[in-house]
């Protein structure tokens, strides 16, 4: 049976697989900036667009109905998280227009910015997969799973061409296969 959880720990394996790539993108003596710009608008609009937003207006709210508050406990540390991500790319974001124009001595913050937004994400997926996941396949009935999982895919469903989940995940998997990860 495919479950909410299941969806969301699906979209995991594909951002896991891009923070291999930023982490094989600081390798580099000299960043491509296409690169790391497409980087960005994956993060923006797939990790974070697509993917917390489930969470964050879908599956975070069916758990607080089951008493997990967004103040305190797993959920808060996983919604803190989610505001660290975002920090990072602007950090990223930021070092990269600064690089663009010339100033080449960026190029520590911009690596920086990435290798702690992998590392920030490598644990928060461990963190949702091992521990909030397990917890709310224990709390949440069949139905709300099934209801969740709708509520996903009508959110999936609902974006314009070039903007699909499928699109994000063939990118990366393209910038997978160029940095050898
Ligand atoms: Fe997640």
């Amino acid at each position: 049976m495919k479950t909410a959880t299941k969806n969301l720990e699906d979209d995991h394996v594909h951002v896991l697989k891009l923070t291999e790539v930023m982490v094989a993108v600081t390798r580099s003596e000299n960043p491509d900036t296409d690169h790391i710009s497409s980087i960005i608008d994956i993060i923006k609009n797939f990790a974070d667009g697509l993917h917390h937003a489930k969470e964050e207006t879908l599956f975070f709210p069916a758990l607080a109905l089951k008493g997990f508050s967004a103040q305190q406990g797993p959920v808060a540390v996983m919604l803190h998280e989610h505001v660290e991500g975002r920090n990072f790319v602007k950090g990223i974001t930021e070092n990269l227009e600064l690089y663009k124009k010339g100033d080449k001595s960026a190029k520590a913050g911009m690596y920086q910015n990435m290798r702690g937004y992998a590392e920030l994400l490598v644990n928060h997926i461990g963190k949702e997969n091992n521990i909030l996941f397990r917890m709310a396949d224990k709390v949440l009935s069949e139905n709300e799973q099934h209801e969740l999982l709708s509520d996903f895919e009508k959110i999936e469903k609902n974006r314009s061409e070039g903007t699909m989940a499928a699109d994000y995940i063939g990118r990366i998997k393209i910038l997978a296969s160029f940095y050898k990860v």
